[in-house]
């Protein structure tokens, strides 16, 4: 049999050397910044030599992990390569169980590769090491629970290893942690957490045509994909957001106004409705909120009209197009806004006018951004959207929401957007109402207060603006 090098076949470059050093010092090792940087092939070739060093000190079959968010991903990013990469020498691949396991001479451990969609079956699972590939595709609870799961009988010092680029869902607390150092009170391992930055340039098995490429990106993806930076990602999405401005104490319609209501569906993730109001000057007031998991389109139809006063008349109902499509569990030919309308039919006995929301993305968070941009409203500046402290999770969630890093136009949908996709229905219900508040003492008054500017109504804030702001 040939004579294995493992340092030799691993071939690292000197900066995928320089992290491996780190994780003999650390337990928490993210490596992470440009695209192509090698961090991947860092990632599985890193638990190798991991179990190789465990086996020369006499620990014998422990089990590793590589995690991605799903199972294709893991395919195409570290499946489809070991075939290539790992000498037959080395081990041998299970494509049952998904398992690579290190000949005895080697220590005989094994290397699971797993997915990320459910983390809770990896309960009772320890692992001497565990390695996620993109971790920003992953939140918070999942690290954690992964931590939970570190430990091996014999190993002192169980490793985390983590590769990603910055962007994604989780890009706000994995900076946090790995970057900006800022930890809970109560985190106790903080001096065990070290960041290696990745370059495109590090690795030079990169093809200069594909450089061009990543030079070729928009500023935004270019900054953060050829050189790695984390903050072009992190501002909100809606910079114009301002809690003193935006959130009032509970002002409630009266009888005279316009009231609404906008409807974001889910079972597994949060269902939103949120009642609307246009006051005297054309502001839209949000002032009532239902936001949970678990129910029905019966059981939410429900509990609309339970939160809804009897002689509160709601003008319209607007919803995600979607529930137009999928049908309820027991009720076979009908949809779910019929199943919802019904339902309501039958308690208060009134009609009510379903509206299908206008789910065009991007130009809906136009229209949102319109709406939150402060302007003079009779001789005072106020923003044309104003929510009511009753609505504690839009209030949470729509300043949270971050920019999709496939989409720098867009919102990233990985995020919590239920609240903020209600109030996008409820808006572009009325989006006339924004063409008229474009005017130039607002823009004035924005620009003094550094918010983006606006050169026309809702259509005028281009493409190119939009990259700007992200940059800012
Ligand atoms: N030390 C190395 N020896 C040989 N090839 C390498 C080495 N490091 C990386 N590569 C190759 O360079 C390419 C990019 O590496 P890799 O996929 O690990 O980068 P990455 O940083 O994970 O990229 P991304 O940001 O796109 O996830 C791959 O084809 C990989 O096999
Ligand atoms: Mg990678």
């Amino acid at each position: 049999m040939r004579e294995l090098d493992i340092d030799k076949i691993s071939n690292f470059t000197e900066k995928q050397e320089r992290a491996e050093k780190l994780v003999y010092d650390f337990k928490y090792l993210l490596y992470g910044g440009a695209m192509a940087g090698g961090k991947s092939y860092w990632l599985r070739w890193m638990l190798v030599k991991l179990l190789v060093y465990w086996a020369i000190n006499g620990v014998k079959h422990p089990t590793v992990a590589l995690f991605c968010e799903d199972f294709p991903s893991l395919k195409d990013r570290h499946i489809s390569r070991i075939k290539h990469e790992f000498p037959p020498e080395l081990g041998v691949y299970n494509a049952t169980d998904h398992n690579f396991t290190l000949k005895a001479r080697w220590g005989g451990g094994t290397i699971a590769f797993r997915n990320l969609d459910d983390a809770s079956k990896y309960q009772s699972s320890e692992f001497a090491a565990i390695a996620v590939d993109e971790l920003t595709k992953n939140d918070r609870n999942t690290f954690d629970f992964l931590r939970t799961r570190l430990r091996w009988k014999g190993i002192k010092h169980p490793k985390f290893i983590a590769a990603t680029n910055p962007g994604g869902k989780g890009s706000q607390w994995v900076k946090q942690m790995w970057l900006d150092r800022i930890y809970d009170p109560n985190e106790k391992e903080q001096d065990q957490f070290m960041y290696v930055a990745a370059k495109a340039s590090d690795n030079p098995y990169i093809t200069g045509d594909y450089m061009r490429t990543l030079e070729s990106m928009p500023e935004v993806l270019r900054r953060a994909f050829l050189e790695g930076d984390w903050d072009v990602f992190q501002g909100q999405y809606f910079k114009e957001w301002r809690r003193e401005y935006h959130v009032i104490v509970p002002r409630m319609p009266m009888r005279h106004h316009k009231k609404y209501i906008a409807i974001d569906y889910g079972y597994a993730a949060p269902s939103c409705a949120l009642w609307f109001y246009v006051d005297e000057f054309g502001r839209v007031i949000v002032y009532r909120e239902l936001y949970r998991t678990g129910m029905t389109y019966r059981e939410f139809a429900k509990e609309i009209s339970a939160m809804t006063p009897a002689d509160e008349e709601i003008q319209y109902w607007v919803a995600d197009p979607a529930i137009w499509a999928t049908k309820g569990e027991n009720d076979q030919q009908l949809s779910g806004a019929d199943i919802m309308a019904s339902e309501y039919q039958l308690i208060r006995k009134k009609m009510v006018i379903m509206i299908k929301g206008d789910n065009r993305r991007v130009p809906g968070w136009t229209v949102m951004r319109e709406y939150l941009a402060l302007t003079m409203i009779n001789g005072t500046l106020s923003p044309r959207l104003l929510i009511c402290e009753t609505c504690p999770n839009l209030i949470r969630t729509l300043p949270a929401l971050i920019y999709d890093t496939k989409n720098v136009e867009d919102v990233d949908s990985d995020g919590e957007d239920h609240a903020p996709d209600a109030l996008r229905y409820g808006l572009m219900s009325r989006p006339q109402a924004s063409v008229a508040i474009a005017t130039t003492v607002g823009d004035k008054v924005n620009r003094l207060l550094g918010n983006p500017p606006r050169s026309g109504g809702f259509q005028g804030y281009t493409p190119e603006d939009r990259r700007k702001d992200a940059l800012r």
